[in-house]
């Protein structure tokens, strides 16, 4: 799923950031924008709950909301998944990134503006804990080996290191709680010290 989905918005990206002629680095703003990515299972939303709490800043997990946006164009029934209407789900996102302190959670992130993020982390989970967390959710047959496939060929971390400024970019291991733990911890003081170096 990933994979395909991947390569059909690359295109658009392009087209639309050079339509708008934004600037590629993340604007000024006073607290600031994290994305959270990386193949579905690898734990993202658990983490950003947590993310959420500790920071106060907020939430937006991307798959959900867009349906309460209702910014899905489509289904997808060989790969039994709902398609973005990317373009509408930008324009919703537009202001409400603007000020920062938001979380985006989401299985892609080639879509977004650039300039929208301070820092990006991929997570990253062992195939054989995927399989077995993805299994658990009731994944079977295509669904289920696509996805352990997308974190086999790392998809999203290449993703990511294509869409954004790769010293923004960083892998997270996320199989195990203790890994979990570390990545809260680590976020948090990156947080931290970004608003002492940006807000004194
Ligand atoms: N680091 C971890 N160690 C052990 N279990 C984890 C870890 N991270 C997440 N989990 C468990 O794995 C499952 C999937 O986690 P989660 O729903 O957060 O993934 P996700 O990346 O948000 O998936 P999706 O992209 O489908 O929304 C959950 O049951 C969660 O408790
Ligand atoms: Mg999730």
């Amino acid at each position: 799923m990933c994979v395909t989905k991947t390569l059909a918005v690359k295109s658009r990206k392009e087209t639309r950031s050079n339509s708008t002629k934004m600037p590629v680095t993340a604007v000024s703003r006073t607290k600031p924008n994290i994305l959270i990515t990386g193949t579905p299972g690898t734990g993202k939303s658990s983490l950003c709950k947590q993310l959420a709490e500790k920071t106060g800043y907020e939430w937006l997990e991307v798959s959900k909301l867009a349906k309460d946006w209702e910014c899905i164009s489509d289904y997808d029934e060989e790969y039994d998944t709902s398609v973005l209407d990317e373009d509408k789900l930008l324009d919703t996102m537009e202001p409400i990134m603007a000020n920062g302190g938001k979380i985006v959670d989401y299985h892609g992130c080639d879509f977004f503006p650039e300039r929208w993020f301070n820092i990006v982390f991929v997570l990253r989970t062992d195939n054989t804990i995927l399989y077995d967390r993805l299994s658990e959710r009731g994944y079977t047959g295509k669904k289920l080996s696509d996805n352990v496939e997308c974190e086999i060929f790392q998809t999203l971390l290449e993703e990511a290191k294509s869409s954004y400024d790769e010293d923004i970019v960083h892998e997270l291991q996320s199989s195990t709680l203790a890994e979990a733990a570390s990545n809260l911890e680590r976020i948090v003081s990156w947080t931290d010290q970004w608003t002492k170096d940006n807000t004194s």
